[in-house]
């Protein structure tokens, strides 16, 4: 038998990424190719890169130069690059980066077999960056084997985006906003729940303007929810991101109403002044972004929220930047990510000639302030918890080692917490929702301990309003 060649990926960035690896698997695995769990041993490496700040772009880069000797030693050995940096920079990037032998962008994946005879055929160096037309956009189902799925799985409802965020370049990397039809989602949250996911989440860089359906209202996000959350089987549904403009009323009533929504939120807010978002075309301000979150938490009170922040926008002058800081203290989010301005080439914000102003020390003196007064507010927020009992959805083995076992809340928080003596039992675990007493609080997770049997899943019940038991 001919033996199997071998991948390495090695992944940069987003959900989107995350889900594209997944295919690639899937394609390679149909051209013979089987995963493997470093550069060391593969035939064919790929990283797939990230583009959204200069940082993500330098990581891909050094990966690629610390395959230089190993590409050496081993000429047969072939490096691509894939993802938002190939897609940006094209046959740039090919320069810049000796080792790769070809790059290719994300709507290049489906054509990942040919691009491979095409580079074996000749072995000369080419960039793959076509973009697929809106109207010719087909989204690739997913094709796990029983093996690949966990008890999470992603599954993707969009492409690309339509914003025009001043300091964004994913619109130019990932071209127009394409939405995938509700079937197709609908049927691959069946195929990953038949083979054992228990929790989805539906991505895309703006899944509240998802718009495949034709609901009399334009609110087929919301409708989309209600068609998953009818998928039997199914126990917890997360999505993201969403954008604050395009949150609806009736998006919020789905967290409080369907089956299977989980009580975690992330609506990136970027910035607490209303003067800093208009720079950056976000397209709402401070006050109408509180409001509608304080309409979401008034139907559902137990909701954890998140958000992005970005520090030292062009022009953000220090009275702009306490408004991020009160409005921080005002929400209390439950956690938040946080990042400097990084210009990028091809954003809006370069035609509107928005200078990259603030220096870089300041830049990271409002970062530091900012984590510093998120990391008082995430303790006292998960110290909520401390003394409760909760439903944790189990994902399996716990990073901590020491022979735990994690799961997460409703509200996404991570729980660790010890095992049953009987390791055949702590598997069977695994995709159980069970409840856990928490009993104390870590920077960013909890530490529970298992007070009973798992919960009957009641699969088509009519909503559970209680994430938190007791
Ligand atoms: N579609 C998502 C965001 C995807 S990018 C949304 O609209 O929320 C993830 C986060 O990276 C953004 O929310 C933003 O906080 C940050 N980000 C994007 N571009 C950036 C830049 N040029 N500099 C710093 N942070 C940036
Ligand atoms: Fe970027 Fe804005 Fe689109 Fe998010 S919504 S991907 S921040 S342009
Ligand atoms: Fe990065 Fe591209 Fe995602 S730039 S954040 S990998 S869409």
């Amino acid at each position: 038998m001919e033996k199997k060649r071998r991948v390495y990926i090695q992944n940069f960035g987003c959900q989107m990424n995350d889900y594209d690896v997944e295919r690639m698997v899937e394609i390679l695995r149909a051209q013979g190719y089987a995963a493997c769990a470093s550069a060391e041993e593969a035939d064919l490496v790929v990283l797939n890169s990230c583009a959204i700040r200069e940082k993500s772009e330098h990581k891909v880069q050094s990966a690629a130069g610390r395959l230089k000797e190993l590409k050496a030693a081993r000429p047969g050995m072939v490096l691509a690059i894939a993802g938002c940096v190939a897609q940006q920079e094209g046959a740039r990037l090919l320069k810049r980066v000796p080792t790769a032998d070809f790059t290719f962008g994300p709507d290049q994946i489906p054509a990942l077999p040919s691009l491979l005879a095409r580079f074996s055929d000749g072995r000369r160096r080419f960039s793959a960056t076509d973009v697929i037309d809106v109207e010719d956009y087909a989204f690739l189902d997913a094709d796990p084997e029983p093996g690949d799925v966990k008890v999470t799985a992603l599954v993707t409802i969009q492409k690309g985006c339509d914003n025009h965020c001043a300091y964004c370049i994913v619109p130019h990397t990932r071209g127009r906003e394409v939405s995938r039809p509700a079937d197709e989602v609908v049927a691959e949250v069946a195929r990953f729940v038949a083979l054992g996911a228990r929790e989805v989440t539906l991505i895309g860089q703006n899944v509240n303007s998802y718009h495949a359906i034709g609901t009399p209202d334009g609110d087929d996000f919301a409708e989309l929810l209600r068609r998953v959350d009818a998928v039997p089987g199914l126990v917890r549904l997360r999505y993201t991101t969403s954008h604050p403009k395009d949150f609806t009323e009736k998006v919020a009533e789905a967290h409080r109403d369907l089956r299977t929504m989980t009580s975690w939120l992330h609506l990136p807010v970027q910035s607490g002044s209303t003067r800093t978002l208009r720079r950056m075309v976000r397209g709402y301000t401070r006050e109408e972004y509180l409001r509608k979150l304080e309409h979401a938490r008034r139907l559902s009170p137990e909701l954890s929220l998140s958000t992005d922040i970005i520090v030292g926008y062009p022009g953000e002058t220090d009275a702009e930047f306490d408004e991020t800081l009160s409005l921080l203290a005002e929400v209390e989010y439950d956690n938040i990510y946080s990042f400097g301005y990084s210009e990028r080439p091809d954003t809006p914000a370069l035609k509107l000639k928005l200078k990259d102003d603030v220096p870089a020390e300041v830049k990271d003196a409002r970062l530091q302030q900012v984590q510093a007064l998120q990391r008082e507010i995430t303790a006292r927020r998960l110290g909520r918890f401390v003394g409760r009992t909760a439903e944790v959805l189990v994902e399996g083995a716990s990073r901590s080692g020491a022979g735990q076992l994690c799961g997460r809340l409703s509200g996404n928080e991570m729980v660790n917490f010890g095992e049953p003596a009987d390791p055949s039992r702590a598997r069977a675990l695994v995709g159980q929702l069970i409840p856990v007493r928490i009993t104390a609080t870590r920077a960013h997770t909890l530490v529970g301990e298992l007070t009973g049997a798992p919960i009957a899943l009641a699969l088509a019940s009519p909503p559970r309003r209680l994430k938190v038991v007791a």
